[in-house]
């Protein structure tokens, strides 16, 4: 599974940063380094429902309040 999280501007503002480390914990915490694999792209072009993030190609609106909800029930589900 690839995860991809917007970096750009407009969602960094929002929190992409958080967002990013959340995961990245998440992923620690739950041994999916070799499962899960994390990526950044500059703009998606969805600017107005940062943080925007994908996976594989199906499109999340994440901010760093709904990082956990988001997966448990989009990511783990998916992996286990
Ligand atoms: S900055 Fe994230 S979609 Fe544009």
């Amino acid at each position: 599974m690839k995860i991809t999280i917007c970096i750009g501007s407009s969602c960094h503002i929002k929190g992409s940063k958080q967002v990013v480390e959340q995961l990245q914990d998440l992923i620690r915490e739950n041994n999916l380094g070799d499962k899960v694999e994390l990526g950044g792209v500059f703009c998606m072009g969805k600017c107005q429902q940062g943080v925007c993030v994908t996976v594989d190609d199906a499109f999340y609106s994440l901010s760093p309040e709904n990082v956990k909800d988001f997966f448990d029930t989009s990511v783990l589900p998916q992996v286990k």
